[in-house]
């Protein structure tokens, strides 16, 4: 997505000035061109020999010496995007008031180009109205903010204000500024997280699903163009992009109510829910008393909504399944994707570290029903999302 981009890294003084080095490297690594311009506090940080030799570009920062003058304007129409990373207090403010006393400031007063910032401090400066008021101003500037972390910081205290990770700023510069809408005009239909099968008013069968993919899948969807139905069962996440629709429901029952309704309209349909393959056959209305020593609740198998979906599938609609095993992975998959009439299966392998249920990453293989068997490293859930996404649009443009 970077390839030959021209991105334009601007540094300020900041001791998260060394983070600097690993953007550049990883900017470089994703294919793009890179040229860096240094405050002249920075350079008690981090080195404009170091950042040279990794840009392979001259690393500027005044605006003349004795045999030049630094074509600010040039730079900033150079630019298919200005990062300031990371972005001092001190250059925040003067950002927000319009000073330009540095080659840095003069740049970014000229840009042309879209700008994005990462913020550096402590947290009792992050916490500061003035620094707040200064980000809300260059926000309404049209500057992109990329949110600060909480760790660990420069005086040893722990809190807000650490600058975001190279990798993140990188995500962060690639969904703004980069994302192809290869999904504009589709319609998608995603489900998430686990069925709570009810047996009486207080209780349940339910399992561990934080229905943390789901929601990185229909986030993914919808930054890409999509108008997405996500519907997730019980959940503690937020949705809060405008493309999404979120219909809440309980039950395998509702899941697949909700899921029928939509999926004739839909271009896409993913079914990452835990759903429930049994639930009781009695509901009671009443909470159950304690009485007897053994107690038998018996259960009925749900409908299958993936195989539902199968069987009404049109050939234009790309369908895909998960499936969660321990043990005979692909062939439990292979079987999956024949039974269910999917395109693709999604694998997760139980034996797979920081995968499956309740982590932030996960590992996944892909198998598509033209045979392609798709491995993958673990990865955060959002790039996992990705990846599953371009296999997708790979499928549907085919
Ligand atoms: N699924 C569904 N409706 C159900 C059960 C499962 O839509 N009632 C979907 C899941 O969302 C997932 C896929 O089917 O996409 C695989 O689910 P899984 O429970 O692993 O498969 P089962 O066919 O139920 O087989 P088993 O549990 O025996 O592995």
């Amino acid at each position: 997505m970077l390839q030959g981009k021209k991105i334009l890294i601007g540094v300020s003084g900041s001791i998260a000035a060394y983070k600097s080095i690993l953007l550049t490297r990883l900017l470089i690594k994703a294919g793009a061109e890179v040229k860096i311009i240094l405050t002249p506090s920075a350079k008690d940080f981090v080195t404009p020999l170091s950042l040279s030799t990794i840009s392979k570009n001259p690393v500027l920062t005044d605006l003349s010496d004795e045999n030049s003058w630094a074509n600010h304007v040039m730079l900033g129409r150079w630019a298919d995007v200005m990062i300031i990373a990371p972005l001092s207090c001190n250059t925040l403010a003067k950002m927000a008031n319009g000073l330009c006393d540095n080659l840095l400031l003069a740049v970014y007063l000229s840009a042309t180009c879209p700008v994005a910032v990462a913020p550096a401090m402590d947290e009792d400066m992050w916490k500061h109205p003035s620094t707040k008021a200064n980000l809300q101003k260059i926000e309404t500037f049209g500057n992109k903010i990329i949110p600060v972390e909480k760790g660990e910081l420069a005086s040893g205290l722990f809190g807000d204000g650490r600058m975001a990770e190279p990798e993140t700023i990188i995500q962060f510069i690639e969904t703004i500024f980069f994302l192809k809408k290869d999904l504009e005009g589709k319609k998608a239909l995603v489900t998430a997280g686990p069925t709570y099968e009810a047996i009486d008013p207080v209780r349940f069968i339910g399992n561990h699903s934080s229905g943390k993919m789901g929601f990185a899948i229909a986030e993914e969807l919808a930054l890409r163009g999509a108008e997405v139905h996500l519907v997730a069962g019980p959940n503690s996440l937020q949705v809060d992009n405008p493309h999404i629709k979120a219909i809440s429901v309980e039950s395998a029952e509702e899941m697949y109510n909700a899921c029928n309704d939509v999926f004739k309209d839909v271009d896409i349909a993913i079914m990452s829910a835990a759903v429930a393959d049994y639930t009781p056959v009695e509901k009671s209305n009443e909470k159950i008393k304690k009485g007897k020593d053994v107690f038998t609740i018996e259960l009925v198998k749900t409908k299958d909504i993936l195989k539902t979906l199968g069987t009404q599938k049109k050939k234009s609609q790309v369908l895909v399944g998960f499936a969660l095993e321990k043990s005979n992975e692909k062939q439990y998959a292979l079987e999956k994707l024949k039974a269910k009439n999917a395109d693709m299966i999604v694998l997760n392998s139980l034996n797979d570290a920081g995968a499956g249920f309740g982590y932030n990453t996960n590992k996944i293989t892909i198998f598509e029903k033209n045979g392609n068997e798709l491995h993958y490293d673990t990865k955060p859930k959002q790039q996992v999302a990705k990846d599953i996404v371009d296999r997708i649009v790979n499928m549907l443009y085919a």
